[in-house]
């Protein structure tokens, strides 16, 4: 591993935790560059001056299993103050003579501190009661308090919830200040960094952008990199990066399914060739998908069509450009940490989730993921810095097998325009209202039911047309989002009144679980 040496930095030295990354986020969010080295990579001659402060994170392991980790105390004594958090904190206590067994009263989720006495990494931290809620997740602790330390605050399980050894400047957290749930835990990351290693801020949105493409310069070189874009935002931010870095090296293929949203294609190849000039390959499938899927109506069935069909088109469109060494992807930290199962549970599959750019591995083409760092967020807001416009940047998700799983039953022509339409009428109207912006992710879907309902004095046997309107923080869960009934009314009449085809609008009011956002 050879570290950046340009900038003053915060390093963090990972010992396997869930939350190394948000350790890093929190960094960045203040403005300052941190970098993120494994424990089995590191030795004490890599600490340069550069590094200003060092984190030590949480992990899985056990500081007496020695046999499963490496750590040089040297690492420590270079100086450098040092901020052991969870696993972190109990190897910091170890390394200076305290001691660490396994906890009675193991404690996970929410704690509270209190405090014992002032430092300078509590400066502003507790409240005004002096007992704060911070998120613990531990079986071991620190029993014996390490030589030439005290005790900042303490939980009724956890004596040493905050030690210090000033003179060292070394501080250790039994608690997890990086997420959101500890109250004020920015405050303390903030202290440390600013107070106590007295780091100036040096990393912005844009310092990000020009690391992220000079990184990316030095991993593909000359060679030729393809990438599906699908217009969404992660694989648009990924696209712009990357023609950015390597401009005509670079090869979007952007395949229309046919399941498209009204007009995407359009705005697609409006934005990526035209405005920003890129290689873009329009892939007009249409025809190809709607075969495929004519008389289809299993949900799963549908999505292993319309993926298998992708990476057929994918690769064939790949061949033609010769000579590709990469394969570019809007691969986000989120994702990864759940297609590695960090726990190591087995969750159930609820649905295959087709991901335009994740799955040609045959292919053979070293994957580059520019993004595999980053939050959703903080992906918005790069894409920003790239002068991608608002409206793609803060776009709903729209899922891979688009208008397809939004259409139980069997899919047919007829139904895909009747569709496209509501869907654009309701998401219109969103915007129009300034509720988009609200709602995590919206769209209309058409059931495969047709239902009686009256038109001036005529009859009308058709379609119902279901809204979905969710608020959300990632997807994993989400509730309802509340309209007032003048919006849902006036959506109501709107879809009515201009689509042939739809009698009837009916409001989904499910949460996840137990339902899902989609509809298959
Ligand atoms: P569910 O329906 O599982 O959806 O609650 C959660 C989020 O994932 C999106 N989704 C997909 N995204 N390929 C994607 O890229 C897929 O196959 C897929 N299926 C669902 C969904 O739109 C929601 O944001």
């Amino acid at each position: 591993m050879s570290l950046d040496l340009s900038l003053n930095k915060i390093l963090i030295i990972d010992f396997g935790s869930q939350f190394t990354q948000l350790i890093a986020r929190r960094i960045r969010e203040l403005g300052v560059f941190s970098e993120i080295v494994s424990h089995k990579k590191i030795n004490n001659k890599k600490i340069g001056n550069s590094i200003k402060g060092i984190i030590l994170s949480g992990g899985p392991l056990n500081v007496y299993e020695i046999k499963k980790y490496s750590f040089d105390k040297k690492i420590i004594e270079t100086g450098v103050p040092v901020l052991g958090i969870c696993f972190g904190h109990q190897i910091l206590s170890k390394l200076n003579g305290g001691r660490v067994k396994q906890s009675k009263h193991r404690e996970f989720g929410l704690a509270n501190i209190f405090k014992k006495k002032e430092s300078p990494l509590t400066k502003n931290f507790f409240n005004k009661k002096k007992i704060n809620k911070v998120w613990m997740s531990h079986a071991d602790q620190v029993y014996k308090l390490p030589k030439n330390f005290s005790v900042i605050a303490s939980s009724q399980n956890s004596k040493f919830a905050i030690i210090e050894n000033k003179f060292k400047k070394f501080y250790g957290v039994q608690f997890h200040p990086e997420v959101t749930h500890t109250e004020n835990g920015r405050k303390l990351i903030s202290n440390f960094i600013f107070l106590i290693c007295k780091i100036r801020r040096n990393w912005s949105s844009k310092d990000q952008k020009m690391k992220l493409i000079k990184d990316i310069k030095n991993e593909v070189g000359k060679n030729k990199v393809i990438c599906a874009l699908s217009g969404g935002v992660d694989s648009s931010v990924v696209a712009q990066l990357l023609n950015k870095a390597i401009g005509k090296k670079l090869y979007c293929i952007f395949v229309n399914t046919g399941l498209l949203r009204k007009n995407e294609e359009k705005q697609v190849i409006e934005t990526f060739k035209k405005k920003l000039k890129m290689n873009l390959i329009y892939v007009n499938a249409e025809k190809e998908f709607i075969k495929k899927l004519t008389y289809v109506s299993d949900p799963e069935k549908k999505r292993k069509i319309i993926g298998n069909l992708f990476i057929k088109i994918f690769e064939r469109y790949a061949k033609k450009i010769k000579d590709v060494k990469f394969l570019a992807q809007g691969t986000l930290y989120p994702d990864l940490i759940e297609s590695k199962s960090v726990t190591g549970s087995q969750t159930s599959k609820i649905k295959s989730h087709h991901n335009v750019g994740g799955l040609p591995k045959k292919m053979k083409l070293k994957l580059v993921e520019p993004l595999r760092f980053l939050f959703k967020d903080e992906v918005r807001k790069l894409g920003l810095e790239l002068n991608l416009s608002k409206e793609i940047v803060s776009r709903h998700p729209f899922p891979g097998p688009g208008l397809a799983i939004r259409m139980p039953g069997v899919i047919t022509r007829e139904k895909i325009n009747i569709l496209k339409e509501a869907d654009y009428y309701f998401i219109q109207a969103l915007k129009d209202n300034r509720l988009y912006h609200k709602i995590w992710q919206a769209y209309a879907a058409l059931l495969p039911v047709k239902t009686v309902g009256v038109m001036g004095d005529n009859r009308t046997y058709e379609y119902i047309c279901l809204l979905r309107a969710i608020t959300s923080e990632d997807g994993m869960t989400a509730d309802f989002y509340e309209f007032k009934k003048s919006f849902t009314q006036m959506i109501s009449n709107k879809i009515v009144n201009s689509i042939r085809g739809i009698n009837r609008v009916v409001y989904d009011v499910t949460s996840k679980p137990p339902s899902t956002i989609e509809l298959e």
